[in-house]
C-alpha cells in the first residue's frame, strides 16, 4: 500500500435548472422564514424541470468529468453509480448513465446503495480496487446522483435539493485529491430514514435522524483521533468536509464533536467558522443531493487550493451507516476547472415561485 497514490483525477458537477428560495418555500406553507433560513441554514432549493430525471443528471456530470479528464475512454474499467433514486429496481443506474456516454465493453458496471452513503461507498471501492493492482492502468468513474424530494408540507421539505458529482479515479495520477487508503467506517442498523419499495417519497424520523448522523460523526471521529491528541489531528486540516443535509446539522455534529473532545464553546465556534462553514457555499444553494452532497462539499473546497493540503470528508447514510475519509489536495486543484461549470448552472437557473413549484410537485407525482 506504500507509496500508491489513488485519487480524484478529474471531477463533473451538475445542477439541475429549477430552484426555489427558502423564503417563496415558507410563503406556501405560512411558516416564518427564519426557521429554514436560520433555524436549519438552508437558502435556496435545487429542482428538476419535468422529464428531466436522475440520468440526465448523473450523465450530464459525467460528461464534465470525462471531457476534462487527460485519459482515454477505454481505459474506463469501471462505472459505478451511489444514488436512492434509482428508477428501476433491478437495472442499474450505470447502465443507464453508460448508454448515454457510449460506455460498454471490459467495465464492471453497478449501482451502490445505501442512502447518501452511496456514492461514498463508489469511490471507496474504486480506491481499494485500484490498491488492489487487479486493473493495471485503468480507471473507474463514479458518479454520486440525487433528486431529493419529501412529501409536500412535511418539515423535510425545506431540506431538498439535487445535484451530481463524477469522479475519475484513477492510481498515480491524483491530479485534483489524493485519497487515503486507511479511512474510519461505522454502522448501526436503525430505521431513520428509509423510502419502501414503490413510494415516491421517504419516510422520516426527523430527530432520530439527527442523533443517528451526530452519533456516527462522534463513532468515526473517534477512530480516527484514537490516541492521539484530538485537536492537533483537526489542526492538520485546512477544511473540514460533511455530508450536509441542511447546514445546521453539520453545525450541531460539529459542536457535539468539540463537546466530546471537552474544547472550550469558542474554540469550537473558531474551527467550525474556520474550517467547516466555507465547506457548504453550494450545498446552500442546492439543498440536500444525497449521496452528491458530500462530493459537493468537497468539490467546493478543494476550488483554489494549493497542493500538499489535508481536508477530512465524513460521509454519512441513514439507515445507518457514515465513513470518515481523508484527502489531499493534487496539482490541479488549484485551477478548479470545475468551478466553471457550477457558477454557469447556478447564474442560469431559473427560480419557481410558489404556484409553479406546486403545479411541478403535482406533475413529477404523476410521472413517478
Ligand atoms: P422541524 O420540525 O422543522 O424541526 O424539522 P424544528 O422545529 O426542530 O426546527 C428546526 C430548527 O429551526 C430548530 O433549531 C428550531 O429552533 C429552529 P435547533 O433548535 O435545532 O437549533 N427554528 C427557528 N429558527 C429561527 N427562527 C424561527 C424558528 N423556528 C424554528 N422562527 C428536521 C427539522 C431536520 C427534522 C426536518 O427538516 C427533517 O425531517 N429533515 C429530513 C431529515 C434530515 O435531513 N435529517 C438529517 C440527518 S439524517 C441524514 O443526513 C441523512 C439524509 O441525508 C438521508 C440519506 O442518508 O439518504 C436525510
Amino acid at each position: 500500500m506504500k507509496n500508491q497514490k489513488v485519487g480524484i483525477a478529474s471531477l463533473g458537477l451538475h445542477f439541475p435548472q429549477l430552484a426555489m428560495s427558502m423564503e417563496e418555500l415558507a410563503k406556501l406553507r405560512h411558516v416564518d422564514p427564519n426557521k429554514f433560513l436560520t433555524g436549519l441554514g438552508c437558502d435556496k432549493m435545487a429542482l428538476c424541470p419535468e422529464g428531466y430525471n436522475i440520468v440526465d443528471l448523473a450523465a450530464d456530470a459525467a460528461q464534465r468529468a470525462l471531457s476534462r479528464w487527460n485519459g482515454d475512454l477505454k481505459d474506463i474499467a469501471m462505472i459505478a453509480t451511489g444514488t436512492e433514486s434509482a428508477i428501476d429496481m433491478s437495472r442499474p443506474l450505470s447502465a443507464w448513465v453508460a448508454e448515454k456516454l457510449g460506455l460498454q465493453g471490459n467495465i464492471r458496471s453497478y449501482e451502490v446503495k445505501h442512502a447518501c452513503y452511496g456514492g461514498t461507498l463508489a469511490v471507496r471501492q474504486a480506491v481499494e480496487w485500484l490498491m488492489a493492482g487487479v486493473a493495471p492502468q485503468k480507471a473507474a468513474l463514479i458518479i454520486a446522483a440525487d433528486i431529493s424530494l419529501y412529501t409536500p408540507g412535511e418539515p423535510s421539505e425545506a431540506t431538498q435539493g439535487a445535484g451530481a458529482v463524477a469522479l475519475i479515479i484513477e492510481k498515480d495520477r491524483p491530479l485534483i485529491a489524493e485519497i487515503d487508503p486507511i479511512s474510519y467506517p461505522w454502522s448501526k442498523p436503525a430505521f431513520d430514514f428509509w423510502r419502501p419499495v414503490g413510494r415516491a417519497h421517504p419516510l422520516v424520523e426527523g430527530q432520530f435522524s439527527l442523533h443517528c448522523y451526530e452519533e456516527a460523526t462522534r463513532e468515526c471521529f473517534q477512530a480516527l483521533t484514537q490516541g492521539k491528541d484530538a485537536a492537533e489531528v483537526f489542526n492538520q486540516f485546512v477544511a473540514m468536509c460533511f455530508h450536509t443535509p441542511f447546514p445546521k446539522m453539520v453545525k450541531k455534529a460539529f459542536f457535539v464533536l468539540g463537546r466530546m473532545y471537552g474544547w472550550e464553546e469558542e474554540v469550537i465556534e473558531k474551527m467550525y467558522a474556520t474550517k467547516v462553514d466555507p465547506t457548504m457555499r453550494w450545498n446552500r444553494l442546492c439543498g440536500n443531493a444525497y449521496t452528491a452532497g458530500l462530493w459537493i462539499a468537497v468539490a467546493s473546497i478543494l476550488c483554489g487550493m494549493p497542493p500538499g493540503k489535508a481536508i477530512s470528508a465524513f460521509s454519512y447514510g441513514s439507515g445507518c451507516g457514515a465513513e470518515l475519509l481523508t484527502l489531499k489536495s493534487g496539482v490541479l486543484a488549484e485551477q478548479a476547472a470545475w468551478a466553471k461549470d457550477v457558477e454557469m448552472d447556478l447564474m442560469k437557473r431559473r427560480y419557481l415561485d410558489a404556484n409553479s413549484y406546486e403545479e411541478l410537485r403535482k406533475k413529477q407525482l404523476h410521472e413517478g
